[in-house]
């Protein structure tokens, strides 16, 4: 436990080297799923961090993955989601016939994740699969399973490596739980 804040205490869940040697894992799987030229669009910004591991990890694998973006927002300022998913930043690349790998940080209700895998497949992907860092199991509200997970994770609140609450707490290098 350490204190990163004026009263915010951070126990840690996963720490960098349990990250670390999961996202190999997982780049080894995708290469092996989807080959060596997917398109990997992470959905910002929870998954900032997470994706630039991965991708780095998936060039490790030997893949030449092409890159996108978009941002997507169901949350409002605190941890409650209000449901609907709005696209706040879109895609660029022309997504028709490719490989398509939605990376996002979490799947909880899965609507964030089945909002992207939808609107990849209306855009005439190839094909699209998903990767999140963290399962969140039970809180499913639409049918919705991640291709590739990293870590089953506790019905808590989670902040760090890219994650936040209230825009706190992305920069720290593992994934953690804001005690008090
Ligand atoms: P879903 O649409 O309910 O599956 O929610 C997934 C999105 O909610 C993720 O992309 C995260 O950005 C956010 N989210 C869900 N749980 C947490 C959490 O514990 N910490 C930070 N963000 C979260
Ligand atoms: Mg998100």
């Amino acid at each position: 436990m350490s204190t990163l804040a004026p009263g915010a205490r951070i126990s840690v869940l996963f720490d960098a080297e349990s990250i670390a040697s999961r996202v190999r894992a997982l780049a080894g799987e995708i290469v092996a799923e989807m080959g060596h030229s997917p398109l990997v669009i992470p959905v910002l910004k929870g998954s900032f961090i997470f994706a630039a591991d991965l991708l780095r990890a998936l060039h490790e694998a030997g893949a030449e993955p092409d890159m996108d973006f978009i941002g997507l927002s169901s949350y409002g300022r605190g941890t409650l989601s209000l449901g609907e998913v709005k696209i706040v930043r879109d895609t660029e690349a022309e997504i028709a016939g490719r490989d398509v790998l939605i990376v996002d940080d979490i799947l909880e209700s899965g609507r964030t994740l089945a909002f992207a895998k939808d609107l990849m497949a209306a855009r005439r992907a190839k094909s699209v699969k998903t990767c999140v860092l963290l399962d969140k199991p039970g809180k499913l509200a639409v049918q919705m399973k991640a291709d590739f997970t990293g870590f089953q994770c506790a019905d808590k609140f989670v902040v760090g490596y890219g994650m936040d609450m209230a825009h706190a707490y992305r920069q720290l290098p593992f994934v953690g739980v804001v005690e008090s």
